[in-house]
């Protein structure tokens, strides 16, 4: 396995890699990998002949106030991780090597960045989809491999890449969630013991909402009371957003039909989390 800190030997090794007709598998990461993490990779090693895994923590999706600054940054043990992993190529550049002095070209993916984390972190999905697009210009991927985990990001993504004709197939990976539950992210690292056990709510409350509506409640507003039930028993716990909506449009939907996300984002402490569920209703 290779280290790359720089964008000229990432693309050095990618075109070594290319002219020997190996296919380009792309995981996108800000690192502290998690099984989430290393689900992905070895998807995209089982795919693919040559994988690339950046580890990037982007200041530019990170709001004035956010944890950009304390965002933990376990390199060595990220690249132990890479190398078990059968990744190819750990790509970790600098701030300055991504961005240089002055950065004036931005991606902007209109309407599907408004609701959910779009509201409560104006300028968050600009960072994510510029990023994304240099990333994919300086890998050069065949396949990019992202998580159900951040459904709306996920979204946001494959629509850039259809709309600016990028040529890379995206492809999601389901959710990885511990036993109890809780969904596997590098911001659980932030919460205590007695918080991680708190946190759990939220996928009681994500399955709350399955269980509705796969027993026929058609009204969004009957589930997202219920939800918030399950989610105000815990009183560490400060509810964000839940919404119900399109799965594939994000648009707040108020009668259940089709294939539908239910979506929380809450804080624990100072601890942001986010999480969901696709729920496929059928014609109603
Ligand atoms: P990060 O939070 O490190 O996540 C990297 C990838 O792992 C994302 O596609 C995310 O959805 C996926 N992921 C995280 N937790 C997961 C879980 N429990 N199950 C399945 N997949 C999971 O998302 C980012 O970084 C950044 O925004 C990035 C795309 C790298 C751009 O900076």
């Amino acid at each position: 396995m290779e280290a790359a800190k720089t964008i000229k030997s990432v693309r050095k090794l990618v075109k070594a890699a290319r002219d020997k007709g190996k296919k380009i598998g792309f995981v996108p990461t800000m690192g502290a990998l998690h099984i989430g993490h290393i689900s992905l990779i070895k998807k995209a090693a089982k795919e693919c002949d040559f994988v690339v895994v950046s580890v990037f923590v982007n200041p530019t999706q990170f709001g004035p106030g956010e944890d950009f600054k304390k965002y933990p940054r376990p390199f060595k043990s990220d690249l132990a991780i890479c190398r078990k992993a059968g990744v190819d190529v750990v790509f970790a550049p600098s701030p300055q090597e991504m961005y240089k002095k002055e950065n004036l070209t931005w991606v902007n993916v209109e309407k599907l960045t408004e609701p959910l984390c779009g509201r409560s972190r104006p300028g968050h999905f600009r960072g994510v989809a510029t990023v994304c697009a240099k990333l994919f210009n300086i890998v050069t991927p065949d396949v990019a491999y992202f998580g159900q985990k951040d459904a709306q990001q996920a979204i946001v993504i494959k629509r850039m890449v259809a709309d600016l004709n990028m040529p890379l197939k995206i492809v999601i990976y389901p959710t990885v969630r511990q036993a109890d539950g809780l969904a596997e992210s590098s911001r659980n690292k932030y919460l205590s013991e007695q918080q991680k056990k708190d946190a759990t709510c939220i996928y009681k409350a994500l399955k709350k909402s399955e269980s509705l509506i796969r027993a026929g409640t058609t009204k969004s507003k009957t589930i997202i009371d219920e939800m918030k039930k399950v989610l105000n028993r815990v009183p560490s716990i400060e509810i964000e957003y839940i919404s119900i909506v399109d799965a594939e449009t994000l648009r707040n939907i108020e009668k259940i039909t089709g294939k539908v996300l239910a979506v929380v984002a809450v804080k624990i402490g100072s601890t942001r989390l986010i999480d969901n569920i696709v729920v496929d209703a059928g014609k109603r």
